[in-house]
């Protein structure tokens, strides 16, 4: 019996949102888009917010003394605004905006680690994304902290006793993903920020890859901070969010100093802003707030547990055909708790030469380590291939994947 969401859940439908969808590539060949984990696509209705803000709204923020810029200081608020009730967060001085995930997670390890000493530990995954783990190396390299790595199962899942047992009362921080962006997994986010809590630890989620895809309640998870994008959800590019526990933040120093982010200055110092303009130094990405605003909105008519129904399906159906295709090996669980994406390699055959075929049929995918070589390293392989699958993809393309994979193999073979 399909969920009742399931059957109004029309990817048909949703695709005609987004007109970049409907081209030809190579030889006339129709686009199938299945590089979503890198970034999606944008439906008019976002596209149009952010041309009408240009047209008939645009001027710097919380500056000016005109109409234009009271308007749109209060169009950029609203934003925050939404993003706060889309979190589930407590007040809008917990919502920062950023130019993207790297960046929170950099202003993160920046403002809140400098108060890790020489000794103090920070924790963070084999399956993170080097945005979740080269700032903690910098970090460590400034203050002597030692970072500490949890390991996986062999099926790509996080191993919850070592987790466990990693946590003492030098663990400071604990840096992790929700959704991984090569495996596929999603970890038990509430339970771990209980565990880390119970030391005295904060914890930091990288939501890059479960925010565009199921409802997420940073109150529910008991996070400490939360970081996602607005290009992996049908939002804009340059504009990301950090959530951060008011308290926390409140005590944290700025990042990046400039405009914006002071309540005064002499030729002796500063003071800096309350928040959330203390984090929020120079002129922000203000039409791209916008834009996520809209997307947040477009996201939400359709509703999250409907787009997470439809991408599992797709996910499923993917994960069953591949298994009929001799020599593939798929990286994450093949069932259970997981996002629409799909990681894998096929023997004796070179994941970039099948991206590249797969090019020349029309289907857009990716090669390469995903910006997980850890990962890759753990699993001893240089490289994987990726397909992920967003609200506007179809069963039908899924299909047609399945299809081609095996007629490009004997022509690579
Ligand atoms: C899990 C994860 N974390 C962080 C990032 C970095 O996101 P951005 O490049 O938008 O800062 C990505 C992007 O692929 C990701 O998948």
């Amino acid at each position: 019996m399909l969920a009742e969401s399931q059957k109004s859940f029309d990817a048909e439908v949703v695709r005609q949102d987004f007109p970049i969808l409907f081209q030809n590539v190579h030889r006339n060949r129709p686009l199938i888009y299945f590089d979503n984990a890198a970034s999606t696509q944008r439906p008019n209705s976002v596209v149009e917010a952010m041309a009408d803000c240009y047209r008939s709204d645009y001027a710097n923020v919380h500056r000016g003394n005109h109409t234009l810029s009271e308007r749109i200081s209060v169009r950029y608020e609203q934003a925050r605004e939404r993003v706060r009730q889309f979190l589930g967060a407590r007040h809008t001085n917990e919502i920062i905006f950023s130019s993207g995930t790297t960046a929170a997670i950099n202003l993160v390890a920046h403002s809140y680690g400098e108060r890790l000493q020489p000794g103090d530990e920070v924790m963070l995954s084999v399956m993170e994304h080097h945005s979740n783990i080269v700032p903690w190396q910098q970090l460590a390299a400034r203050q002597g902290i030692t970072l500490r790595w949890v390991g996986l199962h062999d099926d790509g899942s996080l191993d919850l006793e070592q987790f466990q047992s990693h946590l003492n009362s030098r663990t400071k921080l604990v840096a992790i993903t929700m959704a991984s962006n090569v495996l596929g997994v999603i970890n038990p986010i509430a339970k771990l920020c209980e565990w880390s809590h119970a030391v005295g630890a904060v914890v930091m989620v990288d939501a890059a890859q479960a925010v565009p895809h199921m409802p997420v309640n940073v109150q529910e998870l008991g996070c400490d901070f939360l970081v996602f994008s607005g290009h992996k959800m049908v939002g804009p590019t340059g504009i990301g969010v950090l959530y951060g526990r008011e308290e926390l933040l409140d005590a944290m120093p700025p990042f990046l100093g400039g405009g914006s982010m002071i309540e005064t200055v002499t030729q002796d110092g500063f003071k800096p802003a309350g928040l959330p303009a203390k984090f929020e130094a120079g002129t922000p990405a203000i039409v791209e707030a916008i834009g996520l605003h809209a997307a947040i909105d477009y996201l939400e008519t359709l509703g999250l547990e409907a787009i997470d129904q439809h991408e599992k399906r797709l996910a499923t159906r993917f994960l069953l055909g591949l298994t009929e295709i001799p020599g593939v090996h798929i990286l994450g669980p093949t069932s259970g708790t997981r996002v629409g994406l799909v990681s894998f390699t096929i023997e004796d055959t070179n994941s970039q030469d099948l991206a590249k075929f797969l090019d020349f049929r029309g289907f857009a995918t990716r090669a390469g380590h995903h910006c997980a070589m850890p990962l890759h390293q753990h699993f001893a392989i240089p490289n994987s291939l990726r397909a992920s699958f967003y609200l506007y993809n179809t069963e039908e393309e899924v299909e047609q994947l399945l299809a081609t994979l095996p007629e490009i193999l004997v022509r690579l073979r």
